[in-house]
C-alpha cells in the first residue's frame, strides 16, 4: 500500500503538460495544448491538454483522464504502478504504509489459501496419474472424452477419490488448518466438526487467474445418471470471484495478444478442446453470463471477441444481454454459432484445426447483424413486435461508442430492417445526447429529416424507442454541477444559504434515489462524506480520485459535452453563463431527472415482472411487486409535488 501523502505529493508536483510531452508533441492553443493522440491514429490533432483542470481528452476517439490516467492509459499499468511511475519522474520517495494487522491478517490468509490450492491442484493430478483409481475411473472418463496426456498435463486436470475425506485427510495430515480447508471450499465442514471433500468422485478443472495461480476448481461428475450437480465449483472466497475470472484466461492470454482476437465459448471442455486444437485464443464464462469484470480482462489483451455458441438458439438469447454488454466496453464482437446439435467442444472433437477454422470464418456474423436476423424472425409481420425489435437494436447500436463502427452499423441495421435509415440515426442520437455529435451525424440527419416520410409502422417504431427515456444526459449535469458549483450557494436570498450540493444531495435522499452509473454513485456517497470539510474542493477532490471511474468521469462532465447548450449561453444575444442561471435552471434539471429516473426504473422492473410471470419464478416475483409498489409511491409523490410546483 502506498501512503496516501505519496499519492498526494505525486498529484501536487505532477504536471499533466509537462508529463504528456514525454511522449506526445503538444502546441499551445490558447489557454490549452493540442497534439495528435497517442490513443488512436489521427493527423488532425484533437488531442488537447489543459493544464488548468489538470486533463487531457481527445475529441476524435474520446479518451479523457487527469496525469495518472495518462500513465495509466499510455503505459498499460496499473494505478498503483502509474503513481510509481510518476513518483520516479519527480523524485518523490514512495512510502509504503505498514499494512494493519487486520490487513496483515488478511493477506497472509490469502496466501495461506493460495498455497492449499496449490497443494490440492497437484494432489489431484497425481491422483489421476498414479493411482489405481484416478488412472482406471478419472483417466479414462478424460480419455473417452477425447483428451490426450498432453493437454491434461498442461491444464493440470485431477481426479479426487471416492473416499469420503481422502484429500481432507492427506491435508489435514500435512499440516494445513481446518479453517482454509473449509474457506477455500475444497472441504465441507459436517455437523459433527469431520470434514469431507466437496470434489469426491470427480475429475478436476484447476481455474486459475491471468497470472496461472489456482484459485478454484471445477469439478466434473462422471456418471451420466446420478441426481447430483453435473458440475460443482469452488465457493465464491477471498482468493477466488466467479465474476472476474474467466476460465483459460492464463494458457489463451498470449495467443490472444498474438491473433488479436478472443474466443469466448461456455464451458471447461469447450476450452480444452480447442486448444487441443491448436486455436489457443479461447476461454469460457463458465456457465453464467458475462460481466464487466471479465470483459476488461479481455480488454486489456485484444478489442476483438468472437462469441461461440451451440446451435441451440436458447443459448443464444440467454446472452444477447452479455454481448450488449461487450458491445458497450468498445470491444467488437462476432458471433459464430455451430450446427445444430453441436457445443463447441463436440465440433473441435469431430473437426481438424482447418475445419474450425474455416468454419468460424464463414459462419462468423457481426453481432448486430445476428441480432437483427434473430429478434426479425420472432417479430414477423407483427408490426408492435417489429417497433419492439427497433427499440431493441437501437439500443444495442447507441451503446457502440465508436462514430464509425457505429454508424457502419446504422446503414447495415436500416438495410436488414427495411428501414429509413434517418429513423434509426435519430433516435439513437437521442439516446446518446450528452455525447458528442460528429459532424458527420449532425450533417446526416438535418439532410435526412426533411426526406423522411413517417410510414405508418416507422412511427410507431419511434413512439416505442422514445418512451424508453434514458436519463443519462440529466445525470452527468448534476455530476457537472456537483463538481463546478457544489460549495456555491443557490440562491441569492439572505434568508436561505442552500448550497448546490446539498441541494442535489437532498433532493436525492428525499425520493431515495440512486444515481444508475457507478462512477456518479461513488461521487454522491463521497461527496455527501467530505461536503462540510473547509478544504474540500469538488473538482480537485474529484479529478484525483483514487477511483479511474471516477477521474474518467469527473474529466468528462467538465470538458464540451456537458457544457450549456448554446440555446442557454447566447439569450438576448448576450452570453449567459451556465452559473447565473443556475437557481433557475438545476432544479428544472433535477426534476427532470427524477421523473425520467423513476420512469425508467419502472418500465423496467414492469418488463422484469412479465418475465418472471412467464418463468412462474414467485420468489422473484414477489420481490420486483415489492420494488414495484416503493418506485410507485416515489412516483406518485414525485407527480403530487410536480403538480404542487407546476413544473410539467
Ligand atoms: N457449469 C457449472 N455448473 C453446472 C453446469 C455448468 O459450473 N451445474 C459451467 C461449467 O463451467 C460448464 C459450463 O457451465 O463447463 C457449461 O455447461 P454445460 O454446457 O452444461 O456443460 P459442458 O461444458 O458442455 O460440459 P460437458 O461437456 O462436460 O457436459
Ligand atoms: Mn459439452
Amino acid at each position: 500500500m502506498i501512503e496516501q501523502a505519496t499519492i498526494q505529493k505525486v498529484f501536487d508536483a505532477a504536471d499533466i503538460y509537462e508529463v504528456v510531452s514525454e511522449f506526445v508533441h503538444l502546441r499551445k492553443r490558447g489557454v490549452n495544448y493540442v497534439g495528435c493522440c497517442p490513443f488512436h491514429n489521427e493527423k488532425t490533432g484533437s488531442f488537447t491538454v489543459s493544464p488548468s483542470k489538470g486533463i487531457f481528452k481527445c475529441f476524435g476517439c474520446g479518451k479523457v483522464g487527469n496525469v495518472v490516467g495518462f500513465i495509466m492509459e499510455h503505459e498499460q499499468m496499473n494505478y498503483i504502478e502509474a503513481i510509481k511511475w510518476l513518483a520516479t519522474k519527480y523524485n518523490i520517495t514512495v512510502e509504503e504504509k505498514e499494512l494493519t494487522e487486520e490487513q496483515k491478517l488478511e493477506k497472509t490468509q490469502r496466501e495461506s489459501m493460495l498455497v492449499l490450492t496449490k497443494f490440492a491442484q497437484e494432489y489431484f493430478a497425481e491422483q489421476l496419474m498414479n493411482t489405481d483409481e484416478g488412472i482406471s475411473v478419472g483417466m479414462g472418463y478424460l480419455k473417452r472424452r477425447g483428451l490426450d496426456e498432453e493437454t491434461i498435463r498442461k491444464f493440470g486436470l485431477g481426479y479426487c477419490p471416492e473416499a469420503y475425506d481422502g484429500f481432507s485427510k492427506h491435508a489435514s495430515d500435512a499440516g494445513y488448518k481446518k479453517e482454509f480447508l473449509v474457506k477455500t471450499g475444497l472441504s465441507i465442514e459436517r455437523d459433527n466438526g469431520n470434514l469431507i471433500d466437496r470434489f469426491r468422485e470427480r475429475v478436476i478443472f484447476p481455474i486459475r487467474d491471468i497470472a496461472g495461480k489456482v484459485i478454484a476448481f471445477g469439478g466434473r461428475i462422471m456418471k451420466n445418471d446420478v441426481k447430483s450437480a453435473k458440475y460443482v465449483n469452488s465457493p465464491e472466497s477471498e482468493i477466488y470471484h466467479k465474476s472476474n475470472t474467466l476460465y483459460g484466461i492464463y494458457f489463451a492470454k498470449k495467443s490472444i495478444v498474438q491473433n488479436d482476437r478472443c474466443y469466448l465459448v461456455e464451458g471447461y471442455l469447450d476450452v480444452i478442446s480447442f486448444h487441443t486444437r491448436g486455436i489457443e485464443n479461447t476461454v469460457a464464462s463458465s456457465g453464467t453470463s458475462l460481466t464487466v469484470e471479465q470483459i476488461r480482462l479481455i480488454r486489456r489483451l485484444t478489442s476483438n471477441v468472437t462469441v461461440i455458441y451451440d446451435g441451440d438458439s436458447a443459448g443464444i438469447k440467454a446472452s444477447l444481454r452479455g454481448i450488449d454488454l461487450i458491445l458497450e466496453e468498445g470491444l467488437n464482437v462476432k458471433v459464430v454459432s455451430l450446427p445444430e446439435g453441436d457445443d463447441p467442444d463436440s465440433f473441435a472433437q469431430s473437426h481438424t484445426e482447418d475445419e474450425i477454422k474455416e468454419y468460424i470464418r464463414t459462419h462468423e456474423t457481426d453481432f448486430i447483424k445476428f441480432k437483427v436476423g434473430l429478434l426479425i424472425e420472432q417479430a414477423g409481420n407483427d408490426p408492435v413486435e417489429k417497433a419492439k425489435l427497433i427499440t431493441s437494436i437501437v439500443h444495442t447500436i447507441a451503446l457502440i461508442p465508436d462514430n464509425i463502427t457505429r454508424s457502419v452499423y446504422i446503414k447495415e441495421a436500416s438495410s436488414m430492417m427495411n428501414l429509413d435509415e434517418a429513423v434509426l440515426l435519430d433516435e439513437i442520437v437521442r439516446l446518446r445526447k450528452g455525447k458528442k455529435l460528429t459532424e458527420q451525424e449532425r450533417g446526416f440527419i438535418s439532410a435526412k429529416k426533411q426526406e423522411t416520410t413517417a410510414a405508418n409502422v416507422d412511427m410507431q417504431a419511434k413512439k416505442t424507442a422514445a418512451d424508453k427515456t434514458s436519463c443519462d444526459t440529466e445525470e452527468m449535469m448534476l455530476i457537472r454541477y456537483l463538481l463546478l458549483f457544489g460549495k456555491r450557494r443557490l440562491y441569492e436570498t439572505a434568508d436561505d444559504s442552500t448550497s448546490v450540493g446539498e441541494y442535489i444531495i437532498s433532493e436525492l435522499r428525499e425520493d431515495e434515489l440512486t444515481m444508475l452509473n457507478i462512477a456518479a454513485q461513488r461521487i454522491i456517497v463521497d461527496y455527501t462524506d467530505n461536503m462540510y470539510n473547509a478544504d474540500f474542493v469538488p473538482e480537485k477532490f474529484f479529478t484525483l480520485h483514487s477511483d479511474p471511474d471516477v477521474c474518467k468521469m469527473s474529466a468528462n462532465v467538465l470538458s464540451e459535452p456537458y457544457e450549456l447548450s448554446k440555446i442557454w449561453r447566447i439569450k438576448e444575444n448576450s452570453i449567459i453563463m451556465e452559473d447565473m442561471i443556475l437557481a433557475d435552471l438545476l432544479p428544472k434539471i433535477m426534476d427532470n431527472y427524477k421523473i425520467r429516473l423513476v420512469e425508467m426504473m419502472a418500465s423496467e422492473t414492469n418488463s422484469k415482472i412479465l418475465e418472471m410471470q412467464t418463468a412462474q419464478n414467485d420468489d422473484a416475483l414477489m420481490e420486483l411487486l415489492r420494488k414495484k409498489a416503493s418506485i410507485d409511491k416515489i412516483r406518485s409523490r414525485l407527480t403530487k409535488k410536480l403538480r404542487r410546483t407546476g413544473v410539467k
